[in-house]
């Protein structure tokens, strides 16, 4: 069901709130400490990000490394094409992802604050760097903003590191992790701005309050709700809202769905018949199997074509590879040029099944989790159109865009 944490406040098409009616809302936002941590982990809060990792357990590895010089990089990169909560987030409640970013960096013992913004997203850079301006000068002295390049691979964590300290945003080959030695060789907390303005209630009203609404008691997520609906945009709901309350929340579906895509590019896409009564909550979907990712649902219509939307989509994450380890470069390639080949019907009996084989030799080969998300991504389109992909092997319908 809709709920209204992140979006209570003035109306959303009224622009971002002033750190003046902010405050009068709010109230102060409460120091960082060490009971900060413990509310978070009691609370359950999960990273909003694509990894669902405990925001708590990441806070406490980045304090202990820090000795006062750590670094905070709130992401709001959001490269993934489905998603745009981050961006409307940030465009209507900045100083909800400022609080949470100054409360992380207090705890953790942060003397920088970094901004990592799409370049792409100019409302949501806008609204962030006004609020900047209008928040105390000890915080403003030690927080900027940083453009993230429009690539899908900019907003992986040790790519963003990396484009902090060099200007190149691939990712590097990992340990050292971020959280041990990331901006200027520093401990660096990364941590998505959802997750980040989660923290700034959380902190606020407490890990009783936080785990009073949502399945499970674990809270609200944001949705970016695009394809067959009759209202596609971002929308707050309590954890477990299942996907078919999402659609009626948005207006219902605009014409028969055939496929939901959950989690987006890096996702899963789920039968229609199915999807409907998946409950939009980490633990939950994990347990099937499955991820919320970054709160994307799709809709695909029955009149589309899965078949060819997957190759569409396979050839954007092939293009989007980093071009560092081979697996990912060659072999997501491969297995994009494969899927077009099949969707055209330029394909041998025996493609299907090397398209299988295939993407389980890519998949963990990667320096970051690029291939094993696109592999996955892929995998459950072999599985929901496998009737479609049997057709167009052998009869190819049209080309693919
Ligand atoms: C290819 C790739 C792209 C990613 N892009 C983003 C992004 O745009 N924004 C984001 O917050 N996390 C992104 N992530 C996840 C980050 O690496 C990291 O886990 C996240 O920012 C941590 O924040 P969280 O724990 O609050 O989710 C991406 C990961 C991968 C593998
Ligand atoms: S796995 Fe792919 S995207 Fe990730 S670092 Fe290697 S080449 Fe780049």
């Amino acid at each position: 069901m809709r709920a209204a944490r992140l979006f209570s406040g003035p109306e959303l098409g009224a622009g971002a709130e002033s750190f003046r009616d902010h405050r009068r809302r709010l109230g102060p936002a409460p120091a960082g400490s060490r009971n900060l941590i413990a509310t978070l982990e009691t609370s359950g809060l999960r990273g909003r990000g694509g990894g669902a990792f405990p925001v708590a357990t990441k806070w406490r590895a980045v304090a202990k490394r820090s000795r006062g010089t750590a670094v905070v990089l709130a992401n709001g990169a959001e490269g993934e094409p489905l998603s745009w909560k981050d961006r409307v987030l940030m465009a209507v409640r900045p100083h909800l992802v400022l609080d949470g970013a100054f409360m992380a960096a207090s705890t953790v013992g942060a003397t920088q604050v970094l901004l990592y913004l799409g370049e792409e997203h100019r409302a949501a850079a806008a609204a962030m760097s006004r609020a900047l301006a209008e928040r105390p000068e000890p915080e403003r002295n030690i927080a900027r903003l940083v453009a993230s390049p429009n690539r899908y691979v900019a907003g992986e964590e040790s790519a963003a590191v990396h484009f902090v300290n060099a200007g190149v945003a691939t990712p590097t080959t990992v340990p050292p992790r971020p959280y041990e030695r990331g901006v200027d060789g520093r401990a660096t907390l990364v941590q998505n701005v959802e997750s980040l303005a989660q923290v700034a209630l959380a902190g606020r009203f407490g890990d009783e309050w936080y785990r009073s609404t949502g399945i499970d008691g674990q809270g609200t997520v944001l949705l970016s709700l695009s394809g067959a609906v009759a209202a596609p945009g971002v929308m707050e709901v309590e954890a477990g809202t299942t996907v078919g309350e999402a659609v009626a929340e948005a207006g219902g579906s605009s014409e028969p769905p055939r496929a939901v895509l959950l989690g987006g590019y890096f996702g899963t896409w789920i039968d229609a018949s199915q999807a409907w009564a998946m409950p939009l909550e980490t633990s939950r979907l994990k347990a099937l199997g499955l991820s919320l990712g970054t709160g994307v649902v799709s809709i695909l219509p029955d009149r589309a074509c899965g078949v060819c939307e997957t190759a569409r989509m396979m050839q954007y994450l092939a293009g989007e590879s980093a071009a560092q380890c081979g697996p990912c470069f060659f072999g997501l390639r491969a297995l994009a040029d494969a899927c077009t080949g099949i969707a055209e019907g330029r394909s041998g009996p025996a493609e299907l099944q090397r398209l299988q084989r295939w993407s389980s030799q890519v998949r963990g080969r990667g320096a970051c989790r690029h291939p094993d998300g696109a592999v996955g991504f892929l995998q459950s389109a072999l599985q929901v159109f496998w009737h479609e992909f049997q057709h167009h092997r052998a009869h190819g319908i049209q080309r693919v865009a």
